[in-house]
């Protein structure tokens, strides 16, 4: 069986005629959760923005697979329905298209809706399906109504875009800065969800999700039970991959800049333990 979810391979990625990533690698396997660390420009987003394939960011060389697929030369929605789930650092304002309009559109793409249900499920299960998913996260029901991220605030936008997380049930979740912008009770509703739908409460065996964390604060990985690896991004190339816990320390302690001298300290490719951070 191929338990590989996500394999990228020496990827070269230009945006606007700036190479922005270099001959990056990773390699993410079924059940796992890694953390993507790295100062302000090194790249994530960029990252982010070629798994999903937005056509701004163009693949030079390399190839990125999925659950063992080539997907380099798919379409965003070929890949979004094949199980790839984002929440983006500034996801867009969309005026005049209800959240709730787009939660239907997102359950058509990939439904955990019907996966929970009978086949002669109605619109009105769905409403209750979602207003239920949407108190979850701490949300009126008038809230699915309004158009989609305008005159919210930050911490209402994240849970909008985890709530749209909610419905689709990737089996690859890429999360660009959770945290960033979300007060500590908003951290701890979208950290439980993101538990829940990273499979962490499961035992290792059942674990079937794959994460891809971007943070710039370890706070919300306490949340989130066991971490498989933790990589430093600069200047669009991983610098160094280990122990997330000696490196999420050694950042904060050092910043990223003495990052650069470690790049021979540790060697990418040797296995770690997972590290629980809720211990
Ligand atoms: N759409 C774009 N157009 C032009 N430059 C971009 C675009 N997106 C990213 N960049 C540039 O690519 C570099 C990396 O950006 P980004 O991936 O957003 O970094 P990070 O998420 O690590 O802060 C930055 O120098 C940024 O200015
Ligand atoms: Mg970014």
């Amino acid at each position: 069986m191929n338990d590989n979810m996500l394999r990228i391979e020496n990827l070269t990625v230009r945006v606007d005629n700036h190479q922005i990533l270099k001959d990056f690698s990773l390699n993410i396997n079924k059940g796992e959760v890694h953390v993507l660390l790295g100062p302000n420009g090194a790249g994530k987003t960029t990252l982010i923005k070629a798994i999903l394939g937005f056509k701004k960011y163009v693949v030079e060389s390399g190839k990125i697979c999925f659950k063992g697929e080539d997907i380099t030369n798919l379409s965003i929605s070929e890949r979004v329905s094949k199980g790839i789930g984002v929440l983006f650092q500034r996801p867009p304002e969309i005026n005049g298209v209800k959240l709730s309009k787009l939660l239907t559109v997102c359950n058509q793409k990939r439904s955990a809706f019907t996966k929970e249900t009978t086949e002669n499920a109605c619109d009105s299960d769905l409403d209750e399906y979602m207003n239920n998913l949407a108190q979850r996260l701490k949300f009126s029901e008038d809230y699915l109504e309004r158009d989609v991220n305008i005159g919210i605030s930050g911490g209402e936008i994240k849970r909008s875009e985890i709530l749209q997380m909610m419905v689709m049930q990737p089996d690859l979740l890429l999360f660009d800065e959770p945290d960033s912008g979300v007060d500590v009770e908003n951290v701890e509703i979208i950290a439980s969800v993101m538990r829940e739908l990273l499979d962490r409460d499961k035992v290792p065996s059942k674990q079937e999700k794959s994460g891809l964390i971007i943070t710039h604060l370890g706070y919300i990985l306490k949340f989130l039970g066991h971490i498989t690896r933790a990589h430093i991004v600069m200047n669009g190339k991983i610098l160094c991959s280990g122990n997330p816990k000696q490196i999420i320390n050694a950042v904060m302690k050092n910043g990223f800049e003495k990052c650069k001298e470690c790049i021979s300290c540790i060697d990418p490719t040797e296995k770690f333990e997972e590290v629980d951070f809720t211990l």
